[in-house]
């Protein structure tokens, strides 16, 4: 069952609820995976319905991302998921985002000009139909907290207005005319957060959304992307989201490799498989009672060369990102390698074996 709208996914849920039937979500962007289908079956195992949303959100890439490029396969997604009795939600970007009349007025970045400039163009401009108004006071105050967000997201990039730009673009719009969730900095400001300004922003406004619109008893997240998985609980705790997140573990190649959206632009799998190695030689001497985690930090380094650019490799506590100075099995291992222009993470818990 394919539905492209919020209206139809809803009536369908709606029906399921009146029968008692108890509903999933698996979040995903699509060019589904065996690490994917793990969240599939998962859902369909505990859960009488299951709905698998395909969206390539926007609000979560930053410029000069990869989501113009980000694979779009929702033909061979339906065909992956035929057989299995689940509903597939692939909204469109103006379903999920809808353009109101103010982000209509947002100006894209001239030519060569840089976002933070046009955004200032745009606030000194004033939205027009309000400017004349008792809002306008408010307005200027809303958009000057707009503008440090941007600011702070988009990091005075250039724009070439090239495709690659659409999701700035597309930022700038959604920013200026709709709400989002915010979770607290202190998670988003590590880690994947730390060279992706905005993107837990995006990832947790997509997903508020896709929990309003499903209302789901259960949730589904991997472990491959454990900062948002913890980010993703914490917005539910707080916020007070009657779902339930259910974590499901990393669904790896034969190699080791985690499997990801992104392996296919990998010209050498072989240089990937630096993350899995680094992380079981950490595991390896921590289980060898090795718990200082300088110490543990160093093993890493006689497995990386020049192919690869670490981009972190951090011991955090499993439930609030706080670092670690001494492994304990509450240590979660983070590591981000980028292999040319393929930027891959992986994780590791460490459990007590
Ligand atoms: P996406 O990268 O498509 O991943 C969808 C879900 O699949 C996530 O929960 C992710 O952790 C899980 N996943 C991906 N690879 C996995 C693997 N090898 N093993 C186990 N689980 C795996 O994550 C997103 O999309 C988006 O940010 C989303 C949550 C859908 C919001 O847009």
């Amino acid at each position: 069952m394919l539905a492209h709208t919020i209206k139809e996914v809803r009536e369908q849920v709606k029906k399921w609820k009146q029968e008692g039937l108890s509903v999933g979500l698996v979040p995903t962007m699509g060019a589904l995976h065996a690490g994917h289908l793990s969240l599939v079956e998962a859902s369909v195992g505990k859960c009488d319905k299951t709905v698998v949303s395909v969206f390539v959100n926007p609000a979560q890439f930053g410029p000069n991302e990869d989501f113009d490029k980000y694979p779009r396969t929702l033909e061979e997604d339906v065909r992956m998921l035929s057989g299995r009795d689940v509903l597939i939600f692939a909204p469109s970007a103006e379903e999920m985002y809808p353009s109101s009349e103010l982000a209509k007025q947002v100006p894209l970045p001239a030519q060569g000009e840089s976002v933070d400039f046009a955004l200032i163009r745009h606030c000194e401009e004033g939205v027009s139909p309000m400017r004349q108004s008792s809002k306008s006071t408010a307005l200027t105050g809303l958009l000057r907290r707009l503008l440090c967000k941007l600011l702070a997201m988009t990091k005075q990039h250039k724009m070439d207005n090239s495709p690659q730009n659409n999701a700035v673009s597309f930022n700038l719009s959604t920013f200026l005319s709709s709400t989002f969730v915010v979770p607290p900095r202190f998670y988003t400001d590590k880690l994947c957060g730390k060279s992706r300004p905005g993107h837990f922003d995006g990832v947790c406004t997509v997903v508020a959304k896709l929990f309003n619109i499903v209302q789901p008893d259960y949730a589904f997240f991997g472990e491959k992307d454990r900062q948002q998985l913890i980010i993703i609980q914490k917005m539910v705790k707080d916020l007070n989201i009657p779902v339930e997140i259910i974590a499901c573990p990393i669904v790896r190649g034969e190699n080791g490799l985690a499997l990801s959206s992104r392996n296919k632009y990998l010209k050498n799998k072989e240089e990937a498989l630096v993350l899995n190695k680094v992380l079981l030689n950490i595991k390896a001497c921590y289980d060898n009672g090795i718990v200082d985690v300088e110490s543990l930090t160093e093993t890493a380094y006689s497995f990386l060369n020049k192919n690869h650019s670490l981009e972190y490799l951090e011991f955090r506590d499993k439930d609030d990102l706080e670092i670690k100075k001494i492994a304990d099995g509450n240590t979660i291992v983070f590591i981000a390698v980028k292999i040319g222009e393929v930027r891959l993470i992986d994780n590791l818990l460490l459990e007590s074996s």
